[in-house]
């Protein structure tokens, strides 16, 4: 039997992707009354790296619709360090239902998927954060709409996050405008999977080094940190470097005065944004924050082909 994992946003049809979005609103709208269509299915997250939003909206996503979740820490773990990867994905598959995965190598979780006969979810690597994508561009659908009628400019590191959301973006029809410091674009191979797929949808992704050049008029102005969790040791280089990208009242002031700002959290208040604008009120990040929890929903629900309000996923 095959089964179908999530790693990355590449791995959806555009079609499945809408439809996981539908699914997702049917999930917000019907939190209270949407049954227990995980009852009796299990879910394992396995993390390498801290997490409050996606270890949680995991736990509740599995708690709400019936079934269980399990937490394993680095330490009792140990992937690939007291075990081998591949020996971990064997017991976890005949232990549970799906598998949630935080690494610090990307790799690791693509070499644990070649050994597990059960669906495997990308929970964050340094390379991409495929949930967080999802949420990310739910929330921009659920404030503006059509997402092809919309512009989004994120500001800051080419990073994980950027990654997830460029491909969203070239999935869905967004406009998305990113600007980076030199040298902390994001990696050619997601521009490249970015523009194939836009070129589909009809979506433009435009890649710069000017803050106030991608904010101006967008509908949704987007940041993260600038040191990601694993790069502690560059924080020093980045601050400098990242001088100049802060979403601040100035830069934000550029945007559509309806734009809404967003940030997946946890922020480093004071260097990429500042508590002005994330506390103002056009941010929008706790509601990003929810949503996670409605997104890994749908999600679940897919993998596991569990019947869920919203209608199935193609
Ligand atoms: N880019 C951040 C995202 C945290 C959710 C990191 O990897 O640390």
């Amino acid at each position: 039997m095959s089964v179908r994992s999530f790693i990355s946003i590449a791995d959806l049809q555009s079609a499945e992707l809408a439809a996981l979005l539908e699914r997702a609103a049917a999930m917000k709208r019907d939190r209270r009354s949407a049954g227990t269509p995980l009852r009796g299915r299990s879910l394992a997250q396995i993390f390498e790296k801290p997490s409050l939003r996606t270890r949680l909206s995991f736990d509740m996503a599995m708690v709400e619709l019936g079934g269980h979740s399990s937490y394993l820490s680095p330490q009792e773990v140990g992937l690939g360090r007291r075990e081998s990867v591949a020996d971990v994905a064997r017991v976890v598959s005949r232990l549970v239902d799906v598998v949630v995965l935080r690494t610090h190598a990307h790799e690791t979780i693509e070499e644990f998927a070649r050994s597990s006969s059960i669906p495997v979810i990308n929970g964050l690597s340094d390379l991409s954060h495929p949930c967080q994508g999802l949420a990310d561009i739910f929330t921009i659908r659920e404030r503006k709409g059509d997402l092809r009628k919309v512009t989004a400019a994120y500001v800051g590191d080419g990073n994980n996050v950027a990654h997830s959301l460029m491909l969203c973006a070239a999935k869905t029809g967004l406009t998305l405008r990113i600007a980076s410091p030199a040298g902390f674009e994001p990696l050619a191979r997601y521009r490249e999977l970015a523009q194939q797929a836009a070129r589909e949808s009809g979506a433009r992704i435009e890649i710069g080094n000017d803050p106030a050049a991608a904010v101006r008029d967008a509908d949704v102005v987007y940041t993260d940190v600038w040191t990601s969790m694993g790069q502690e040791q560059e924080y020093e280089r980045r601050r400098r470097a990242f001088q100049g990208f802060q979403l601040n009242a100035a830069l934000l002031a550029k945007a559509k005065p309806d734009a809404v700002v967003m940030h997946d959290l946890p922020a480093h208040r004071g260097e990429e944004i500042t508590d002005e604008v994330l506390d103002g009120p056009r941010s929008v990040v706790f509601d990003q924050a929810e949503n996670k929890m409605h997104v890994l929903k749908a999600l679940l629900c897919w993998l596991l082909a569990a019947p869920a309000a919203g209608g199935q996923v193609a």
